[in-house]
């Protein structure tokens, strides 16, 4: 083995070879120098480290910072922070370290909020480690998967006998701001059968964090999930870290033969942080200000969550979606709507008027639900979709008393069964329907 020395060779494939065939000696690496900082990226000259991969910068009488390779051109890496980057200056020294990226999880993180880094943010204390995972996730070829066969119990009866899930669906939770997205994770995470709930709070409100803990999840809620933060004030790196890890720490579970609730507030806010880094390292916009990473990235984590090889355990994953004003062209709810087995639409029309949780059922749909109940039961859910579409398309000609009784015998079944189906889709906060006592509720609301 001979180092290349040819004039030809670029500094990247000299640093390659080194890189590669002697990495281990710490006098050998090679260190590099910030040479530039725009926003948030930074410029770096004279190393060598792939793609995804960490850099140390070193600022005197600072704490390191730890970035990672983003992009290249040529013999310059860009980085982005995963941390605070005060006090870097130009010219500092920055040292790649080996390794991918691995988290310690464990049973300990139950009860638990950690940020982006899997650090706790609540002040109880360390967590003990049981292994360490990779952020990026490992694949899973996708014929090895175990079917989605099984329903997944969420506590909520609208869901559970009109939307049923299955254990390792994957679901976009769509709707605009303020329409009980959070009410409605934090309802699941109490309610559910699922054995554990990782919650992915990813570029909301900081205050909301505390405000879901508290109220939404509350101390029950809390017993049995792991909340991974990441505000909206953290890097974008380490927002999509967050959803990352949050996705990371349910294939452990998963790993572990158990059935995992995974909830990720919001994937816009995961494509917007991409988004970020993208613009800032200079590929160019494409649709709507998004540029086309942002559309590999998307399945990319989305495709992380679902069932496991055999003898695992379930992911079954719901990512809200922002969708202001029921904007069907929204490049993020569309090419969500792609990736995912299905969508819950939350309307503002249906939460102004009162009605909790505001599903708009008759723009939801779960893709997998005729497999996973009985054919009796997916007929009643037919029909209940049936009715209350009927009694919406006539509701003008109801509500100013044009329609008579007797024109139409379905329409005349659609306004007699409506204030039990108005009833059936209502649930309070505190209520919870398991699935048998959904399935009761809807067939007495149709009886
Ligand atoms: N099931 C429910 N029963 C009664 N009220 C509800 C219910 N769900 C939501 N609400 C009301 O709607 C308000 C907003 O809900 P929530 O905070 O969950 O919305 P959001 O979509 O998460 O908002 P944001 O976009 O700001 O995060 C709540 O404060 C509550 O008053
Ligand atoms: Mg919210």
């Amino acid at each position: 083995m001979s180092l290349p020395t040819s004039l030809n060779q670029s500094l990247v494939e000299r640093l390659e070879f080194v890189h590669q065939h002697l990495p281990t000696p710490p006098g050998l690496v090679v260190e590099g120098r910030l040479v530039r900082m725009v926003g948030m990226t930074l410029e770096v000259v004279g190393t060598y480290a792939p793609i995804g991969g960490r850099c140390k910068v070193l600022h005197p009488g600072g704490e390191a910072v730890i970035a990672e390779v983003v992009g290249f051109n040529n013999d310059r890496l860009f980085l982005m922070p995963v941390g605070e980057t005060h006090g870097l200056a130009p010219n500092a020294r920055v040292i790649p370290l080996s390794g991918g990226v691995k988290i310690d999880v464990g049973f300990s993180m139950l009860g638990r909020v950690i940020d982006g880094r899997g650090q706790p943010l609540d002040g109880k204390g360390g967590l003990v480690a049981d292994g360490a995972v990779s952020l990026a996730g490992t694949r899973i070829n996708p014929l090895h998967r175990q079917p989605i066969t099984k329903p997944l119990d969420v506590g909520v009866k609208a869901i559970n006998a009109l939307l049923t899930l299955g254990q390792g669906q994957r679901l976009g939770l769509m709707a605009g701001t303020g329409v009980g997205k959070s009410v409605l994770l934090g309802m699941m995470t109490r309610y559910t059968s699922a054995d554990i709930v990782v919650v992915g709070l990813i570029g909301e409100r900081g205050r909301e964090v505390n405000d879901f803990v508290r109220h939404n999840l509350g101390v029950e809620g809390l017993k049995r999930a792991v909340v991974v933060a990441t505000p909206a004030d953290d890097p974008p790196l380490m927002r999509m870290h967050g959803a990352m890890l949050a996705t990371a720490i349910a294939e452990y579970f998963r790993d572990q033969g158990l059935n995992v609730l995974l909830l990720m507030d919001s994937l816009t806010r995961f494509a917007q942080a991409q988004r970020e880094i993208a613009l800032a390292i200079g590929e160019p916009p494409a649709s709507k200000g998004y540029p086309p990473s942002v559309f590999a990235k998307l399945p990319q984590l989305v495709e992380r969550a679902g069932n496991g090889r055999e003898g695992s355990g379930s992911i079954t994953a719901i990512y809200t979606v922002l969708a202001e004003g029921d904007d069907q062209s929204d490049p993020v709810v569309d090419s969500a709507r792609g990736v995912l087995d299905g969508h819950i639409v939350l309307s503002r029309a249906i939460a102004d008027s009162g009605r909790y949780p505001a599903i708009d059922i008759e723009s939801s749909i779960s893709r997998v639900m005729i497999e996973l109940i009985s054919k009796e039961q997916y007929a009643k859910a037919q029909l209940f979709k049936k009715l209350y579409s009927l009694y919406q398309q006539n509701q003008d000609l109801i509500s100013v008393g044009a329609y008579r009784r007797g024109a139409n015998p379905e329409v005349d079944a659609a306004i007699a069964k409506h204030p039990q189906l108005m009833a059936f889709l209502s649930q309070s906060i505190d209520e919870r329907f398991d699935f048998t006592q959904s399935l009761m509720a809807l067939n007495k609301a149709l009886a």
